[in-house]
């Protein structure tokens, strides 16, 4: 089975376009989504009428997510992204949260799990970015390969079949059957690693090749919607930097 892998899109509909186009074009037979629909941007309603037209096999709950049907305190987020939740929860309409609301917080799929911050305490939203917190994780799911988001780094980080685990210095590569692996796969809306370019992943699960894509999208457009909605400065800046 070939999939489409994305997460962390955030309202982001220039993004969440270009993905949706280039998933298309490659083949894949079916989409999973790793959760944070929306928050930050200026484009809840149709980003999400767009991530449902492509009818996912399954799709997670993020903790923008989670904060916009009152599942998660949204006291605890920063300043701007607290007000985007507000805001983003006047312009939905009641399908919209019927969406968010048939979401979990995690999923599985034969070898695959799905989980939007860890598999440990998955509703905890912890930020996996640490490699002994990544060695760790690998005990809480069980299977060949976790997905996930939050971070809006992506890498790929394999444990072999000793227990010990690295971080690949690859984005695309042929995986390993004796090892396992924890993927994050970036952020369609709002990467953080310094590249601004979109992210998706595409991971096939017969042959275990697996290539993080980055591509090019119209952020300017994005961030001056940003700022047209009111929305944070901040937020419309980092979309330019990556970061
Ligand atoms: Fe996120
Ligand atoms: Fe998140």
């Amino acid at each position: 089975m070939r999939y489409g892998l994305f997460s962390d899109v955030h309202s982001n509909l220039e993004a969440m376009t270009v993905v949706a186009d280039a998933l298309k074009n490659e083949g894949v037979q079916d989409y999973l989504c790793m959760g944070d629909l929306i928050g930050y941007y200026a484009n809840p309603v149709e980003t999400l009428d767009l991530i449902d037209s492509l009818k996912c096999w399954k799709t997670v709950l993020g903790n923008h997510d989670a904060g916009c049907i009152g599942k998660t305190d949204i006291s605890k987020f920063s300043g701007p992204a607290a007000d985007a939740i507000r805001w983003t929860q006047k312009q939905l309409k009641p399908h919209h949260f019927a969406m968010l609301n048939s979401l979990r917080y995690r999923e599985e799929i034969g070898e695959i799990q799905l989980v939007h911050s860890s598999p440990f305490q998955s509703e905890e939203w912890h930020y996996l970015t640490k490699l002994e917190e990544i060695e760790r994780n690998f005990r809480y799911f069980q299977g060949f390969i976790c997905f996930f988001g939050h971070v809006h780094k992506p890498f790929i980080a394999e444990q072999k079949i000793d227990g010990t685990v690295k971080i690949l210095d690859t984005m695309e590569a042929t995986l390993d059957k004796d090892c396992r692996y924890i993927v994050n796969v970036g952020s369609v809306g709002q990467p953080r690693d310094g590249n601004p370019k979109t992210a998706y992943v595409v991971y096939d699960s017969d042959t275990k090749h697996i290539a993080i894509r980055r591509l090019d999208y119209d952020h300017e457009t994005t961030a001056k919607k940003t700022l047209a909605a009111g929305l944070s400065e901040y937020l419309a800046h980092r979309l330019v930097t990556g970061k």
